[in-house]
């Protein structure tokens, strides 16, 4: 194993994480911190040892995907709350795969929450705190040098692989994988699936009672937040 970098200074922090640079211009180290936040950040609260939690799980979902041929960021997890990355040009484009309707897709379309799709659909957002991250089409990206009609389509297929991988993975857990939201960086010319994969950005739902397992919990003032991730890695450590 190469010996770890040495941290330096940070240079971007957001909602739930901060960034530092290393010693090694190709590494950063990615922190994750206990802060939640919903509705771009008009709600906000602490969920205790969410950055320990959700590090482990990033850190076993990205395992998972690499084995199964998934390009992604993840080097090695480097303590509770710390985990080394490969330095990503990110594109400013958040990937969202859906199998049940949920969330602003049931808003935005007059549907029900809980309906089947009958094929996993995959949106996009432009990463905009002051726009509210607007929904887009692909050829936006393009038209505005945010991707390429290439990363577009790299990031389709990439975006359907995570899906079939991890909704079988959950589905022998007894999760419904309902949706998530993924982000991709270019490293060195390649696109490589980044951020964090984690109750944060993933609807859970359990199989058998429905009951969520995500983040929802605490947008929706539902309690047993902390409960409902510790459940979460409880069963994906399983
Ligand atoms: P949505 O239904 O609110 O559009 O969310 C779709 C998925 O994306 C859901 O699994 C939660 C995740 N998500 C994030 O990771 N960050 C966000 O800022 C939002 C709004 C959703």
């Amino acid at each position: 194993m190469e010996p770890t970098p040495q941290k330096l200074e940070m240079f971007y922090e957001g909602k739930a994480k901060k960034l530092y640079s290393t010693s090694d211009p190709d590494l950063v180290i990615q922190y994750f911190k206990d802060d939640a936040t919903a509705f771009n950040a008009k709600k906000r609260g602490t969920i205790e040892d969410k950055g320990v939690m959700n590090n482990r799980m990033s850190e076993l979902f990205f395992t998972l995907l690499e084995k199964n041929g998934v390009r992604t960021h993840f080097v090695r997890r480097l303590s509770d709350r710390e985990m080394l990355c490969k330095r990503l040009q990110i594109i400013p484009c958040e990937t969202v795969v859906r199998n049940i309707v949920a969330g602003s897709m049931a808003k935005r379309l007059g549907l029900e929450e809980g309906r089947d799709l009958k094929r996993p659909v995959v949106e996009y957002y432009y990463k905009s705190d002051e726009l509210d991250d607007p929904l887009i089409y692909p050829e936006h990206a393009v038209e505005f040098g945010w991707a390429s009609e290439a990363e577009n389509f790299a990031i389709k297929v990439m975006a359907l692989k995570v899906n079939d991988v991890l909704r079988k993975f959950l589905d022998e857990r007894g999760v419904i994988l309902v949706d998530f939201k993924l982000e991709f960086g270019r490293h060195h010319g390649e696109v490589l699936l980044g951020d964090e994969i984690c109750p944060d950005t993933c609807r859970f739902w359990d199989k058998q009672t429905r009951q969520k397992l995500d983040k929802d919990r605490f947008r929706r003032d539902l309690g047993g937040v902390e409960e409902a991730y510790h459940e979460m890695l409880r069963r994906v450590e399983s």
